[in-house]
């Protein structure tokens, strides 16, 4: 099976999307990379932050052929370490000698994993995934997403879990 590897970014690391995800993560027997612990700039144009630790992690994602992008839903949108990890990605498009690595990305499945405490993500939310997976040419295989209204409850939120895992582990085999 392709490996996988997961990104999480939420403002606690035990909280709801770091349990869900962490539940995905053993059933899949995969690595879940907090962002929260990487030492990673904003995006900068003049490209004045290429020693911190986006560059090597970036060399851990590419190693792997399904990336898993995990987030709360926070006002609509991703948490701010996963958008600035998003944001980073420009650096692979634009600096010359990063730009074989931007090219890795392309056929790589792509999955977003996401808490809030509404049903179903919203559009907006999703689309901006879907559209970034196109843009770099990833193909998006999926999605998993559980209210958290009352809290994360594994006996509520496992079944979703597993359905997702298998998903990955499907598409993987594949
Ligand atoms: C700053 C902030 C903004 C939020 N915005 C939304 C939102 O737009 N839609 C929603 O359904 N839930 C929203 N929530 C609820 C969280 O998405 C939900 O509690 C989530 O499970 C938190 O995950 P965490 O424990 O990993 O932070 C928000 C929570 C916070 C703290």
């Amino acid at each position: 099976m392709p490996s996988t590897i997961a990104l999480l970014s939420s403002s606690r690391r035990l909280g709801n999307t770091g349990s869900f995800m962490d539940r995905i993560a053993l059933e899949l027997d995969i690595e879940v990379v907090d962002l929260a612990t990487r030492r990673m700039s904003p995006y900068d144009y003049e490209h004045r932050n290429r020693n911190d630790d986006f560059e090597p992690l970036m060399q851990q994602v590419l190693a792997h052929e399904q990336i898993i992008f995990a987030t709360p839903i926070y006002w609509y949108a991703v948490s701010p370490a996963m958008k600035l990890f998003l944001d980073r990605i420009s650096d692979l498009l634009e600096l010359p000698d990063l730009l074989a690595q931007g090219r890795r990305l392309r056929g790589k499945m792509a999955y977003v994993v996401c808490t809030a405490i509404c049903d179903e993500p919203s559009g907006a939310f999703m689309d901006a995934f879907r559209e970034t997976f196109d843009y770099l040419g990833m193909h998006f295989g999926g999605m998993a997403h559980v209210n958290c209204q009352e809290g994360y409850s594994p006996a509520m939120h496992d079944p979703e879990a597993l359905r997702f895992a298998a998903l990955v582990r499907q598409a993987g085999s594949q």
